[in-house]
């Protein structure tokens, strides 16, 4: 069999799994995207792609090409070569919540054949494809894994909306239970992307992507902290930033920003301290503290505010504030975990009255009992205070800049009279 006709199956048609689906029926696999969402398998069908990084173009072309089937139904699976799971990984109060892999797993497992190969692409503990997945593969199929069929582990490293690094150019880390299984996981990955990077072993690369996310958590925790007391300190910590990042060795830039947000970087490094505490009763602490400083981003944006308002003889109680830019990251409209719903939260609380300006968030959504506005000088106006929380691009920051009411810039993307920076 020819890689043109090998049948591959992706488990979860989610930000990480179209992506990964597309790619695959590009390159000549015959595609079964399986998903438990009713409304994501019918917007699929219709052509309709709710990820940014995958236009309905593409997906259409997909579907026309007959190589690409969007379906509920496991049965679909039956008899495929390569099957990737890339269903959500979330924390169930703190704790790494694993039910979504155990579910697909079992799905999975009663149309696993022998010669088959799955592998893992869900972001979670070092461990998981052992301890986890392979039990569950077994029991439900009766074979063993290593001699009937076979796996790996290759993290996700996409980034949503960034136009240089897409699935396709950004280097895949690969890794296999015994030497046969890494040998297909990297031959199916070397048919979608440019570079694959061999790991000895799926543990490795479960690593691998808990450290990629640890470390960009923390190094964002170490700017939000210094973005705080620069300004108690009266030093302009931005300006800082930028001539640090003149350094062409040994230095690498993060901002500080209103928090984090997103399916990754307020999850992930706790599956790490997760695991580190129940198997070594020991406390990541680095991670705790990331966490710390960074979950209080949306408290201290708040607090900000308040000083800013109170400057123009206001309270928050009753202010009308408009956030500009819901979601977690530029140029996305994902709204998840996004540090905007805690300030929403903060700001409700102490009585505000919230608007939103963000077209790129799904209706659906769209957080409870905030007024939805378009970005326009009106709106601006409106306010008695305006928070740039997330740049998209589409904003025409001069609106900002002439803001006639006080704007807390937490990207540090304006000045002008109005504005005050975090
Ligand atoms: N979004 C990112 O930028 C990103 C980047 C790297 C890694 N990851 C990781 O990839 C994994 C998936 O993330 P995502 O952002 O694609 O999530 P997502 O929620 O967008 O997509 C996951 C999909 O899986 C589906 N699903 C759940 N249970 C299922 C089951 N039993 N069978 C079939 N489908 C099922 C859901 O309905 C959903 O559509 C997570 O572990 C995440 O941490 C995400």
């Amino acid at each position: 069999m020819t890689s043109q006709t090998k049948r591959a199956v992706i488990v979860g048609q989610g930000y990480v799994g179209l992506p990964v689906a597309m790619r695959a029926v590009d390159a000549g696999y015959q595609v079964v995207g399986l998903d438990v969402d009713d409304r994501r398998i019918d917007g699929l069908r219709n052509g309709e792609s709710y990820v940014d990084d995958i236009t309905s173009e593409t997906l259409n072309a997909a579907l026309q090409s007959g190589r690409y089937l969007p379906t509920k139904d496991y049965a679909e699976a039956a008899g495929f070569d390569v099957a990737v799971i890339t269903v959500p990984t979330p924390l169930s109060e703190g704790i790494p919540d694993l039910t979504f892999i155990e579910d697909s797993a079992r799905s999975l497992s009663a149309h696993l054949s022998k010669g088959a190969t799955v592998i893992l692409e869900s972001t979670t503990y070092p461990g998981t494809t052992e301890e986890l997945l392979i039990p569950l593969l077994e029991q439900g199929s009766g074979l063993t894994a290593g001699e009937d069929f076979f796996v790996g582990y290759s993290p996700e490293r996409i980034d949503p909306g960034n136009k240089t690094w897409n699935f396709q150019n950004t280097p895949k880390v690969v890794s296999g239970i015994d030497a046969a299984s890494l040998e297909r996981v990297q031959a199916f990955y070397d048919d979608l992307v440019e570079r694959t990077v061999p790991v000895s072993g799926t543990k490795e690369a479960e690593l691998t992507k808990l450290l990629e996310n640890t470390f960009r958590h923390v190094n964002i925790a170490l700017v939000n902290e210094l973005a705080i007391f620069g300004h108690q300190l009266g030093v302009d910590v931005w300006e800082s930033i930028e001539a640090a990042s003149s350094k062409p060795f040994g230095y690498m830039k993060f901002t500080p920003g209103p928090g984090v947000g997103g399916h990754c970087l307020p999850v992930d490094p706790s599956y790490l301290s997760w695991q580190v505490r129940r198997k070594l009763g020991q406390s990541f602490r680095f991670v705790e503290l990331a966490n710390d400083i960074n979950d209080h981003m949306p408290d201290y944006v708040a607090q900000r505010l308040m000083v800013l308002l109170n400057r123009a003889g206001k309270a928050l109680n009753g202010s009308r504030i408009v956030l500009v830019g819901l979601s977690y990251k530029r140029n996305t409209g994902d709204i998840r975990e996004s540090p905007s719903l805690r300030l929403i939260d903060v700001l409700r609380e102490l009585g505000a009255v919230i608007v939103g300006v963000d077209d790129r968030v799904e209706p659906h959504r769209w957080p409870a009992g905030v007024e939805q506005a378009p970005y326009t000088a009106e709106t601006i106006a409106s306010a008695d205070a305006v928070v740039l929380v997330t740049d998209h691009e589409e904003f025409d920051l001069n609106l900002l800049a002439e803001s006639p009411v006080p704007v807390l810039d937490t990207k540090n993307r304006v000045t002008g009279p109005s504005i005050e920076r975090l």
